[in-house]
């Protein structure tokens, strides 16, 4: 039998097209859209952080929570810890931006969508990319996706403290409107974070007999569901999180002022 090896000379060529591609339907329509989505993200991202009006009592804006800085408003700081002492002088949305940016820059889906969006590499399927060489994940940078596993675990902790805020805000304001987003955002990021590969390799990737294991099965395919959905609950968390976080900022800026805020 003849065994194609990474040394092989007929992997070492690609087809030669005189075109791009071969393929006549909008292509380009998906990727162009998820650059405009991630693009919108980002910058929206880059004025939250620095803008100080993230805390409207009871409710707390997600791009700064958990407020642990010393210069968090009485009220906001959580559980009253400020483990960085007065020295820390920068946005507390700082403090805690490399986690779940960290978990949404490493995650699988997101890869996919930055690669094809950003990076052009390659644009769809059955598109030629521009760049020459392609060595995947194999080497650094790109290797250290592989961390993305450590990330999920964090992001848990990231998710319940927001679960928290949203139920804090409910329970002290249980007709306002800003509480309820709060709760569907924070249920919109635990499907996306409970959906992640990651969890579902966790949570029985590796056995080899569901039916000794009943309950790691059932939350096997509880995790599968979301895992399904996993782009949705990716896209659906993320402008959650910014109308979330946009909303607070409205009623602490004082834009959003009606009795039912
Ligand atoms: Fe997307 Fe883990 S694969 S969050």
């Amino acid at each position: 039998m003849t065994q194609t090896t990474a040394e092989s000379p007929a992997r070492k060529q690609r087809a030669q097209l005189r075109v791009r591609t071969l393929r006549t339907d909008r292509w380009w329509l998906a990727p162009a859209l998820t650059f405009a989505g991630l693009l919108a993200f980002l910058i929206y991202g880059f004025w939250a952080i620095f803008d100080k009006s993230y805390f409207a009592d009871p409710y707390i804006a997600p791009f700064a929570s958990p407020c642990l800085a010393t210069s968090c408003p009485e009220g906001a700081r959580f559980l009253g810890l400020a483990p960085f002492g007065a020295w820390y002088a920068l946005p507390p949305g700082l403090l805690i931006l490399g986690l779940p940016g960290g978990f949404r820059l490493t995650c699988y889906y997101y890869r996919k969508a930055y690669y094809r969006s950003f990076w052009l590499s390659p644009p769809a399927c059955s598109v030629a990319e521009p760049h020459g060489k392609y060595t995947g994940e194999t080497r650094l940078p790109l290797i250290l996706q592989n961390i993305h596993r450590y990330f999920f675990y964090l992001a848990i902790v990231i998710g319940l403290i927001l679960s928290y805020d949203a139920v804090l805000a409910v329970v002290h304001n249980p007709a306002g409107l800003g509480s309820w987003i709060l709760v569907a955002n924070a249920v919109l990021i635990l499907c996306y974070t409970f959906g992640c590969h990651s969890c579902r390799h966790i949570t029985a990737g590796r056995l080899n007999h569901f039916s000794r294991h009943p309950l790691r099965y059932k939350a096997w395919t509880l995790v599968s569901k979301l895992n399904a959905r996993h782009q949705q609950f990716a896209w659906a968390s993320l402008f959650s999180v910014m109308i979330a976080d946009l909303y607070v900022r409205l009623v602490a800026k004082g834009v959003i002022n009606f009795p039912f805020a």
